[in-house]
């Protein structure tokens, strides 16, 4: 039952199709790093309940969108296992079992459940389902014994979470789980295009993936920038400016020579949002072209069908140490 190569496990709650902040965060790493490791991709169907449980009526074309908008990002069906959550059995009853051990203060002190409540104003008020949602999470990533697990800055403490729940089962009950690791991006977090500290659907501050060549170009050329700078040779300050940011995202080659013209004022903010124009549509060009392939009917349903039963397999194998660990494999015990 040994792993031929190491395993990625990521993924994203289909909440809406996915933009340049989760390109940057986590999506360019799967990309990359899916012919390396063996890859697992999760629509976390069940994760959007924890915040969106009362608009079940969205899941369907928002789990179709999320896989489309990975598809289209460069992962290629033919290596890696794009799968839903609800549709893996072995998850929910990993989730139990973990659930028996980790403890509510670890999850109320977590970070990420802090922060996320607080967006959601569930600070007094959260559901038994919301509080846990890191457990669940360690059961996606563990039901498949993953290795790596490539996130956004934001998602960490949640994997912290997943580290601590592999551990702890292997010293309750013997091993089974290699504790996986969070990989990061370079780059940390994408600001919106209006400034804030996050791109976000929330907000309404994203690009996305799936948006047209003249949404990119508006989008782009109505951001903020440094409010010092009138006229276009006013020297700039490109620590607090938006679109520098995304030059160092997407263009970081240049983006030394950028800054210095900038704080000089030998680059206006037209010229230089011109220029991440080109760099965004560059990336975005090949993500179009794929997305055109894959919204062949039939087609993206295919896939999540043979990525659900090739996650549901490994489950599988993943319970049968599980339980045999925990002595809850009562008939194939009797039989030895
Ligand atoms: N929590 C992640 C997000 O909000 C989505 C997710 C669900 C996930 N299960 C996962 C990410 C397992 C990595 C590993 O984007």
């Amino acid at each position: 039952m040994n792993k031929e190569r190491k395993r990625i496990l990521t993924g994203d709650r289909p909440t809406g199709p996915l933009h340049l902040g989760h390109f940057a965060g986590s999506l360019q790493n799967r990309v990359k790093l899916q012919k390396e490791y063996e890859t697992f991709i999760i629509v976390a169907d069940v994760q959007t309940l924890s915040t969106n449980f009362d608009h079940p009526e969205h899941l369907p074309a928002d789990v179709w969108q999320v896989t489309l908008d990975n598809l289209s990002a460069g992962l290629d069906p033919e290596i890696v296992n794009i799968f839903i959550q609800s549709m893996v059995p072995q998850i929910a009853e990993l989730t139990v079992f973990f659930s028996m051990f980790i403890t509510v203060n670890r999850l109320r002190h977590n970070p990420t459940i802090k922060t996320e409540a607080g967006q959601h104003g569930f600070e007094e008020n959260m559901t038994y389902g919301f509080l846990g949602y890191p457990v669940s999470q360690a059961a996606d990533i563990l039901f498949c014994r993953a290795d790596l697990v490539p996130v956004g800055e934001d998602q960490l403490p949640v994997v912290e979470v997943s580290r601590f729940t592999a551990r702890r089962f292997n010293e309750l009950y013997g091993t089974v789980f290699p504790e996986p690791e969070g990989l990061k991006s370079e780059t940390a977090r994408l600001v919106g295009l209006d400034g804030k500290a996050k791109m976000s659907k929330s907000l309404g501050n994203c690009i996305y993936l799936r948006d047209s060549t003249e949404e990119v170009r508006k989008k782009l050329m109505s951001a903020v920038t440094d409010p010092a700078r009138i006229h276009k040779d006013d020297p700039g300050h490109p620590e607090i400016c938006t679109i520098f940011s995304y030059h160092q995202a997407f263009n970081r080659e240049e983006s030394p020579d950028i800054e210095e013209r900038c704080r000089k004022g030998t680059i206006g903010c037209v010229a230089c949002k011109k220029r991440m124009i080109q760099v965004i549509e560059e990336i975005l060009d090949p993500i179009r072209e794929r997305r055109i392939r894959f919204e062949k009917p039939g087609l993206i349903e295919e896939i999540l069908k043979t990525g659900t039963e090739a996650a549901c397999i490994e489950g599988s194998r993943t319970m049968q140490l599980v339980r045999g660990a925990m002595h809850t494999d009562y008939f194939d015990r009797r039989k030895s």
